[in-house]
Order: C-alpha cells, then structure tokens, then sequence
C-alpha cells in the first residue's frame, strides 16, 4: 500500500526520546519519511501548516490533543494513526471512524508490565510480605511465635476479574505457579481456567485482582456490600482503574483491619493529601506506575515501529482497534 509513508509525531515531546531511543529513530528513518525534530504538542502549532495537509500517518503519544474533524479537514491525507499508549478513548474522535482511519494501539506492549507488576504483587501477598513487613517494622523482632499457617502459595486460590490483554497474561504469568486461578468475565472466556460469577469469586478467593476496562458497567463493581463477601485476610490488587471500586467502601474495610489491598490506581487520582489510604498500614499504594514507566516506553515505540512497517508494506496491521469493541474494552 504506501511506500515510505510521510509520517509526524504527536504527543508532549518529553517522551519521544524514552520511546524511540537512537536505534529505534535510525529504524523509523528507514521506513517512514519524518522531520525527527518536529512533535506537533498541539495542532493549531503554526509550524504544521506546511506539513499536516502531507501527513498520511500520526505517530501519537501520551498527551496527544484529540483528532476532531478540525484536525482531520487539515489533514486530508491522513490514513493511520499508530498510538504509542494503551487506550485511544481520550484520542480518537467519531470523525476518524467516520473517515475510515486505521487505529493502531500499543495496549500489547503497555500490558507487559502491568502483568508483571500484578504478578509480583500476587506473589509477595500471597507470601503474606506486605502484612509480615510492617509487622517486623513495628515490634523491632521476628514474628512471635509461627507465621501464621494460612502464610504462602501453595494452593492459594486467586481471582482474576476481567480476561483483559493484562488479565489474560497474567493467568498465563501465573500458570507455572501453585496456585488456584479462577476467572469472571461476562464477555470473555480463557480455555482452560475456571470461570465464576463475581460474587463467587470474591467469596472463594484469598486473592483478587482486578483487570476489566472503566466502564459504565463496571463503575463501583465493588462496592461495600460487595467487598464484605471477600474472605478475612483477603487481598485486593487493583491496577484497572480507581472507579471500579467504592474507595470510601474500601477504606471502611481496611480500618477494620479485615482486609488488605495493593492500589496502583485509586478515585480520584492523586488521592487527596488527607486520604486514609496513604497512612493505612495494610494499603499499598504505588502512584499509578504498573503501566509503562522509564525503560518500558521503548516496548511501546517498538511495537509502533512494526505497525508501521506492517502499513508501508501494505499488511494488516497487528493491533488494529475496532470501534464496534470500544464500550468493552479499556
Ligand atoms: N495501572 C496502569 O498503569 C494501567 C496500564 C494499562 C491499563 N490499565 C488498566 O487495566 C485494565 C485492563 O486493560 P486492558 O488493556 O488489558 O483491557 P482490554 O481492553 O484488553 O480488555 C477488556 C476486557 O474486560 C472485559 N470486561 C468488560 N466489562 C467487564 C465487566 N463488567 N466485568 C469483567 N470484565 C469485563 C472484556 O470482556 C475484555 O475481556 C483497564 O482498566 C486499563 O485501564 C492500567
């Protein structure tokens, strides 16, 4: 289909040299025809005058501004827009799916380390790391007498809600492992994994994680009633998004000591500086980092420079976005 597409980035610019280091840029040169030191951060940049009416790719990034119709009339050549982030929600507009825009996202990549960092924190609650540390900060000394026996994964049972790209590589990180994983999902099934209701999951699992897209479907999916089926001792790791849990329903618990939770992302975000969850012993709290950080862009950049390869040499594209699966998808 296209040869040497004419391509330009946009995005905040802070992040092109984390997604495209030297080597990745010298690869881009090869296929794509650019002006590597042009990062259209807005579209109405006096410098785009000249070149978006050529563009037939956006190579897009964090903090792109949505493609709207004014984008697009500017842009007539325009074909593809190849997104180094995970979600489009925020970036593409009914007009590109009106005007056939091939949509490409980085959500693969961007799931490696969410389910690397689900997976970890699987492990060390499971071991009981995150109660048996503050436990050995607050006494100065080892446990009194045994850790308790119910400590460990052998035969742990873990729910996984959401058979998401990151939900499903995570059931695949934890196979080798010797746990119990079980599965809900409406939409999705994973050969091979027990699926269950909800609540079922949450009454029989020591563990859960949570892995389903911020949907109107899926707001407050825990919520206080919800969260008082999940078992003494239990652990709730949530990397999806804040608003699937009731976090004044989820404090509540916590005070009780009941339960413990592992918070990548929390509503609203940041939390406000007064918030329970920053103090509580038993919440662990990581400021919405489990997506792609540092190192991590450069999977995203990679992926993008295949789709763009894939489009110059006229294939399909590998991670291409269908409108039809935007409500369910993240
Ligand atoms: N913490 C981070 O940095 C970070 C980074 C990337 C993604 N995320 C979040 O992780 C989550 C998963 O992302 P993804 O890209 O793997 O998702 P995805 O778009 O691949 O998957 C969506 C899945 O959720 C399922 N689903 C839809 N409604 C559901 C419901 N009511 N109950 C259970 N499952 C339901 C769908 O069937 C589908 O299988 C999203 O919430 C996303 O925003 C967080």
């Amino acid at each position: 289909m296209l040869h040497r597409p004419k391509a330009l980035f946009a995005m905040r610019a802070e992040h092109l040299a984390t997604l495209f280091p030297a080597p990745a840029m010298a690869r881009l040169l090869s296929i794509a025809d650019i002006d590597v030191s042009l990062v259209a951060e807005r579209f109405d940049d006096p410098r785009l005058a000249q070149v978006l009416p050529g563009v037939e790719v956006l190579i897009t990034g964090w903090g792109c501004p949505p493609l709207d119709e004014t984008v697009l009339a500017a842009a007539p050549r325009l074909r593809a827009t190849l997104h180094a982030g995970g979600s489009v929600k925020g970036l593409i507009s009914p007009a590109c799916w009106d005007r056939g825009l091939l949509v490409s996202s980085a959500a693969d990549a961007n799931a490696v380390p969410v389910a690397e960092y689900t997976v970890g924190a699987v492990l060390l609650a499971g071991k009981g790391v995150f109660t048996l540390r503050e436990d050995y900060r607050r006494r100065r000394w080892f446990p009194l007498g045994e850790v308790h026996p119910s400590v460990g994964n052998h035969g742990r049972r873990v729910g996984v809600v959401g058979a998401s790209r990151i939900g499903r590589r995570v059931i695949d990180l934890l196979a080798p492992h010797d746990l119990e994983l079980c599965l809900y999902d409406p939409y999705t099934r994973v050969e091979g994994v027990e699926q269950v209701g909800l609540e079922d999951l949450l009454r029989s699992c020591d563990i859960v994680s949570l892995h389903a897209p911020a949907t109107d479907e899926t707001r407050h999916m825990l919520d206080r009633r919800r969260l008082a089926l999940m078992p003494d001792g239990a652990v709730l790791i949530n990397t999806a998004r804040g608003s699937l849990v009731d976090t004044d329903a989820l404090v509540a618990e916590l005070r009780t000591g009941r339960l413990s939770a592992v918070l990548d992302v929390t509503d609203p975000e940041p939390l406000p500086s007064g918030s329970a969850l920053y103090d509580l012993p038993n919440a662990f709290l990581t400021p919405h980092i489990a997506g792609s950080q540092g190192n991590e862009l450069a999977r995203m950049g990679a992926a993008v420079l295949d789709e763009l390869e894939r489009l110059a040499a006229g294939s399909p594209l590998a991670h291409q976005v269908s409108h039809d699966d935007l409500d369910r998808v993240a």
